[in-house]
């Protein structure tokens, strides 16, 4: 990471009236949160397929629940680091910050984070699988192991599910639609996302589309970091806090 690099990401931050960060996996990294892709990540342990679609559930719910209660029980144990907290206070003290995540672990919300967009739901929340009528709308659920794997619907005795979003499901059209809106900015920052997975993905080609200054946070080479204005090679834990912007 260049000194040159930060103050012009540092300057571009401070004029900016309307800023959007998009976060991913390595926001979290710090707080021991193991990431998707790369030398230590989950789906080169797991195939997602087997683990993170609505198929694999319906075939094999108590394996998946196995998976999503020992992740549950990872981060209840951890903490929001220093990258979590630096975008919480942004977006307490500059009215046109938004941030949009592509994490469900919880942590920005533990941060004190204001007006989240949760593009892939929550690891924390959990909803009839069944959709029955009183289960249809997700609830939190913060049970740590579970009891019974996998949990039943209070409402019909069925299955729930977590509500998070899985490969080969639709994203909520209101997150989509506040996710693009928080687009039309002065600056969008990507920070700590492969920038593979989409619709996510694109929020960075639309922003730039809308003349916003695009700026990548990553230790290394991501599907953006050739098409974004500046590319900051760093730890967002410690990039954010040297960015010393208020
Ligand atoms: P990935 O695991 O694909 O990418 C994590 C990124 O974080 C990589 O580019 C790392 O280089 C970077 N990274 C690692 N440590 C970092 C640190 N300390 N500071 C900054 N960056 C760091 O995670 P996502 O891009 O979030 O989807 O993955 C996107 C989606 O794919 C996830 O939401 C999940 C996954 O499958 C669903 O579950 C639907």
């Amino acid at each position: 990471m260049t000194s040159d690099a930060l103050r012009r990401a540092a300057e571009r931050l401070r004029g900016a009236e309307r800023i959007n960060v998009l976060t991913g996996a390595g926001v979290s990294a710090a707080s021991g949160i193991p990431t998707f892709r790369g030398g230590n990540g989950l789906w080169n342990k797991v195939r997602a397929e087997t683990l993170a679609t609505p198929e694999a559930f319906a075939n094999d719910p108590r394996l998946v629940w196995e998976w999503y209660d020992w992740r549950r029980g990872m981060i209840a144990k951890a903490s929001p680091n220093p990258a979590h907290d630096v975008l919480a206070r942004w977006t307490r003290e500059r009215p046109g910050f938004t941030l949009v995540t592509q994490n469900v672990d919880g942590l920005h919300e533990r941060a004190g984070t204001e007006r989240l967009v949760r593009l892939h739901g929550s690891i924390w929340r959990v909803r009839c699988w069944q959709a029955c009528a009183r289960g249809r709308n997700d609830w939190e659920d913060l049970t740590v192991p579970q009891p019974r794997l996998p949990p039943a619907c209070p409402h019909c005795g069925g299955l729930v599910r977590p509500a998070v979003v899985w490969f080969g499901e639709s994203l909520d059209p209101a997150d989509i639609a506040a996710a693009t809106a928080a687009c039309r900015c002065d600056v969008f920052l990507t920070i700590g996302t492969s920038a593979i997975v989409y619709p996510a993905a694109g929020l960075i080609h639309h922003a730039k589309r809308h003349g916003a200054f695009t700026i990548e946070i990553n230790p290394d080479e991501t599907e953006a970091s050739g098409s974004v204005d500046l590319a900051i090679k760093g730890r967002a834990e410690e990039v954010l806090v040297q960015l010393g912007v208020g």
